[in-house]
């Protein structure tokens, strides 16, 4: 397969010097079928019309091609471009009429399960429950469709996301105090690289045919033509594959950092530890994926993988209980098809019930069933002890407004205010995340100290400060 790939690059490189100096115009004049068979002998017909130019033009993407599934599938480059009817990012091209940005809607020709599964995912949805939500509610509020482009045109989520003071925007309360929240002079643009780059941004063509929101693959990306997420976010173009999938590094580009270090925790966990000494010599790419391949898990084992008996799912909600992330710790929420998912949040303790089933058959794998519910009713008590500490937390500022210790008009600026979002938000998360995935340090040190002792002492000691100056 390298040989004859190498070798017919060599060909290749040939006729297309012989050929770019007659033509370099249309798509008309290019080699006829024969001489496309022999230039390009890993994917025969005219499909290769796109590969002969970019076999130049942008080599990294053919080579990258060339060593993935879909090259020995026959799986085309005008497989996944061609633009599907009605996708507002057709443009024309030498000929074709392509996308650039080939959506879920044109892997799921060939994959209808695992987008249909990815579709009711929160990473799906995440755009929206994440920097969007202020658009998404304003949308559904008007009574338009949030995933329209018209919709987008007018109300400009990017816009709304970067003005608005919210705990979603947590320097939002600063930036107001200090003036800069409104100033049309700053960019705001941490939000355009740093929640959209994880959480996807809402690609719009605009009424000249420019596309905004691009480059971008964030997991939850809202596509031109309606659809939802973004496949590169873990199969990377060209490649498109399941040993990048399944390896802790691509989810970690996401999952790591103060509010929910998912890489951090894993990479100090056993089961990181045995990745780190002895992964490289795992069978990354079996089609059967299961205890023969691997000695521990990795993060897709647990909550994606096919692995022995246990099915894969492209929704990574399917195999857990809690909501470790929200204020209040509760069981899985209701998905996409079932509530309006962003506004509404629906405690779904059957489904919860069933994640934890579900990701029990992942560890009964390689441990007897004891070792694995002895480590979930440790883990269970972590989260309820937490939700104990936060119920004091909210409480204490509840009274401390009342009181007139704090004032509530600008939620995100005064040091109680601060320390009450870094408990929930950072350390909180730590220490339940951390609990969940046998991470030491993260339940401990990152999260229960950082909680306790840290944030919820100095808030204690605000609050006590204020209170004596006030009876002074
Ligand atoms: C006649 C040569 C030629 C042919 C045929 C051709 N392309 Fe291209 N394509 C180019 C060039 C040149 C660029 C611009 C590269 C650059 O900007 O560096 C490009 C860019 C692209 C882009 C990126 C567009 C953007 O705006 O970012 C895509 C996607 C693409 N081509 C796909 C295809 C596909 C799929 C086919 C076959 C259906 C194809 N091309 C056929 C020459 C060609
Ligand atoms: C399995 C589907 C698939 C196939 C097959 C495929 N592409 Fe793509 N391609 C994509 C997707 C998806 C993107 C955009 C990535 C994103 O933004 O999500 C892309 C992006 C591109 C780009 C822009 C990349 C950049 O970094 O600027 C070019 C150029 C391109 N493809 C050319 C090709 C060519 C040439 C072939 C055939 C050798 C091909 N593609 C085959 C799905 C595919
Ligand atoms: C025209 C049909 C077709 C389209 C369109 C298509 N694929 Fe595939 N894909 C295949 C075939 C065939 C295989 C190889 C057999 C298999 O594993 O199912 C494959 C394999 C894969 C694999 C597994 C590769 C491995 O390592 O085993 C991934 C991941 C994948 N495709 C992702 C995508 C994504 C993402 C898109 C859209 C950007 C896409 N495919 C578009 C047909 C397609
Ligand atoms: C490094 C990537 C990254 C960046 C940057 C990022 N997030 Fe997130 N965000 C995540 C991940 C991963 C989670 C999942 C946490 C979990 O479930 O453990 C998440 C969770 C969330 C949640 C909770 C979702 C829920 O189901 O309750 C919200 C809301 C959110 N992010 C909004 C934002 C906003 C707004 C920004 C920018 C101000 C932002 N995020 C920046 C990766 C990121
Ligand atoms: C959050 C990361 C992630 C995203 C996003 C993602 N995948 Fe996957 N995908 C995986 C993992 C992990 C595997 C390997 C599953 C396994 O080990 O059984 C996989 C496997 C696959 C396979 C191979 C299935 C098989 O049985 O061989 C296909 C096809 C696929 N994905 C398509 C897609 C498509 C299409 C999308 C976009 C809708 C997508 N994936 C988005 C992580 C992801
Ligand atoms: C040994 C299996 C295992 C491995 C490996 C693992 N996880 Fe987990 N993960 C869990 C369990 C168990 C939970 C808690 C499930 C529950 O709520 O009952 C969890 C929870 C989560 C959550 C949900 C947090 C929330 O907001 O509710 C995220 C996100 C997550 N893991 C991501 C990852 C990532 C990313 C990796 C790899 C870096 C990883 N996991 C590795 C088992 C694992
Ligand atoms: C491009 C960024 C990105 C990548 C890559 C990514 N995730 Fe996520 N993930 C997120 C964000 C953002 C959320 C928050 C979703 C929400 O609650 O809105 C999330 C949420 C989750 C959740 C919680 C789902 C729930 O229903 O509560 C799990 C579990 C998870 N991811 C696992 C993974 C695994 C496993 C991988 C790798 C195979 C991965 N993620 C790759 C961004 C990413
Ligand atoms: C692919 C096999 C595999 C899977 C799946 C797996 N583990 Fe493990 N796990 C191991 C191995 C191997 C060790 C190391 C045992 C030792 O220390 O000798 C380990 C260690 C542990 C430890 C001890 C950690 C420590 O710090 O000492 C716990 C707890 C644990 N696993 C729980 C789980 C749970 C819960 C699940 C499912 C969510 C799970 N494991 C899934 C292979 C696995």
């Amino acid at each position: 397969m390298k040989i004859s790939f190498q070798f017919s690059l060599l060909l290749c490189s040939i006729l297309i010097i012989l050929f770019s100096c007659s033509n370099r115009e249309g798509f008309s004049e290019l080699p006829d079928q024969e001489d496309v068979e022999v230039m390009v002998t890993y994917e025969p017909n005219l499909k290769d019309a796109c590969i002969a130019c970019h076999i130049t033009e942008t080599p990294g993407v053919v080579e990258t091609y060339a060593k993935s599934e879909h090259n020995p599938s026959k799986v085309s480059c005008r497989a996944c471009h061609v633009a599907q009817e009605g996708d507002p990012t057709a443009q024309s091209h030498n000929g074709f009429t392509i996308t650039k940005v080939p959506s879920p809607n044109y892997c799921a020709v060939c994959h209808p399960q695992e987008v249909a599964q990815n579709n009711n995912s929160k990473h799906a949805w995440t755009a929206f429950i994440g920097q969007y939500k202020p658009y998404y509610a304003e949308a559904r509020k008007l009574g338009l469709d949030p995933l329209a482009q018209e919709t987008a045109k007018l109300l400009d989520p990017e816009k709304m996301a970067k003005t608005v003071l919210s705990p979603l925007v947590p320097d939002s309360g600063i930036l107001k105090r200090i003036g800069l929240l409104d100033d049309p002079e700053y960019h705001h643009n941490n939000v355009t690289l740093g929640c959209s780059a994880c959480h996807g941004t809402f690609v719009i063509v605009e009424d000249d045919g420019s596309i905004t929101g691009l480059p971008n693959v964030g997991v939850g990306r809202v596509n031109a033509d309606g659809s939802l997420g973004s496949c590169s976010s873990c199969h990377t173009r060209h490649l498109y594959s399941k040993e990048e999938a399944r390896k802790p590094e691509t989810c970690g580009q996401c999952h790591l950092g103060p509010d929910h270090p998912q890489h951090e925790i894993y990479s100090e966990s056993k089961h990181g530890n045995i990745y780190g000494a002895v992964g490289e010599t795992w069978n990354w790419d079996a089609d059967d994926w299961g205890p023969d391949d691997i000695d521990a898990p990795t993060c897709s084992t647990c909550h994606m993988s096919q692995f022995g008996p246990v099915e894969a799912t492209h929704n990574v909600g399917d195999r857990l209980y809690w909501e470790l992330q929200p204020k209040t710790s509760v069981p899985q929420w209701k998905g996409p098809d079932e509530v309006d998912f962003v506004l509404e949040r629906v405690p779904d303790p059957e489904q919860a019930a069933s994640g934890r089933k579900e990701m029990l058959a992942v560890c009964t794998q390689c441990h007897s069933t004891n070792w694995a519910e002895g480590h979930f009713r440790e883990f269970d008590m972590v989260v309820e002890d937490y939700n104990k500490v936060w119920s004091y937390t909210d409480n204490l500022l509840m009274e401390a407004y009342e009181k007139g210790l704090v004032s509530k008009d600008n939620p995100l600026d005064e040091t109680s205010e601060i320390y009450h979002y870094l408990i929930w938000h950072h350390s909180g998360r730590r220490w339940r995340m951390g609990a969940s995935m046998m991470g030491p340090d993260y339940t401990h040190w990152n999260g229960a100290i950082d909680t306790n002792m840290r944030y919820l002492g100095l808030m204690i000691n605000d609050l006590e400060l204020r209170e004596m100056i006030k009876n002074k």
